[in-house]
């Protein structure tokens, strides 16, 4: 069993694809009443497939203890504060079989913040006189856009915590991870990862000893 946490619209075969936003959770749940919002036009089509686990993953896991051969998650542990992560990420540890695969993609800290660094030396260097405050659309992103909780109720961007390299190799090696690097994209030990992650990032993996 091979479990896609926080699927979102990836919701490949072969995996149990995981989700507990709202519209997640009605058509999991609801599924005549989803249809007929769709058809009165109230919700757009749904993009979540029936089988879908709608599973908060802030929560205990509800699967059993060493039952599970691969775990990832595609940018969804930045919806975590960082106590629930950790929580999380023990809670994807003991799910996990011996010799079980964690790999998680997140946006990396480092990188947000240094596009930010760079653009503000370049503006500090120019002369006096043609300093502009352009270089803060990042502080602007991360404070207006990406920690804002939307109005309307999903999860979108709403991000509580950021990881970078280090922390989130340590955050891995914390709950009791070996084998732990960062990783290019698609190169994983989880054989059918092109299934899930659908595009490049802060990638880290991780082994359950056995
Ligand atoms: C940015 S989307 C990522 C979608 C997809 N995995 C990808 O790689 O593009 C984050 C997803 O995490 C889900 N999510 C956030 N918090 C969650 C929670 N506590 N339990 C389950 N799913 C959650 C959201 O509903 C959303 O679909």
């Amino acid at each position: 069993m091979k479990l896609n946490l926080g699927c979102g619209p990836v919701q490949p075969e072969g995996w149990v694809n995981v989700d507990h936003s709202y519209r997640a959770r009605l058509a999991t749940t609801l599924p005549r009443l989803d249809r007929a919002l769709v058809r009165a036009r109230v919700l757009s089509e749904t993009e979540f497939r029936p089988g879908l686990a709608a599973v908060n993953l802030e929560k205990t896991l509800p699967w059993a203890t060493d039952s599970v051969d691969a775990i990832y998650g595609g940018e969804m542990l930045e919806h975590f504060t960082e106590a629930n992560a950790t929580a999380l990420l023990r809670e994807c540890v003991r799910v996990l079989r011996p010799g079980g695969v964690l790999r998680m993609r997140v946006p990396d800290n480092a990188t947000f913040w240094g596009n930010y660094l760079r653009e503000y030396e370049a503006m500090r260097a120019r002369p006096r006189s043609e300093w502009t405050d352009d270089h803060a659309r990042w502080t602007r992103m991360f404070f207006d856009d990406i920690c804002v909780k939307p109005r309307v109720g999903f999860f979108g961007h709403f991000h509580k915590w950021m990881f970078d390299e280090v922390s989130l190799c340590v955050a891995f090696e914390r709950v009791g991870l070996v084998d732990v690097s960062r990783r290019a994209y698609l190169d994983s030990r989880i054989p059918d990862i092109a299934g899930v992650e659908v595009r490049d990032d802060l990638i880290v993996e991780g082994v359950k000893p056995r």
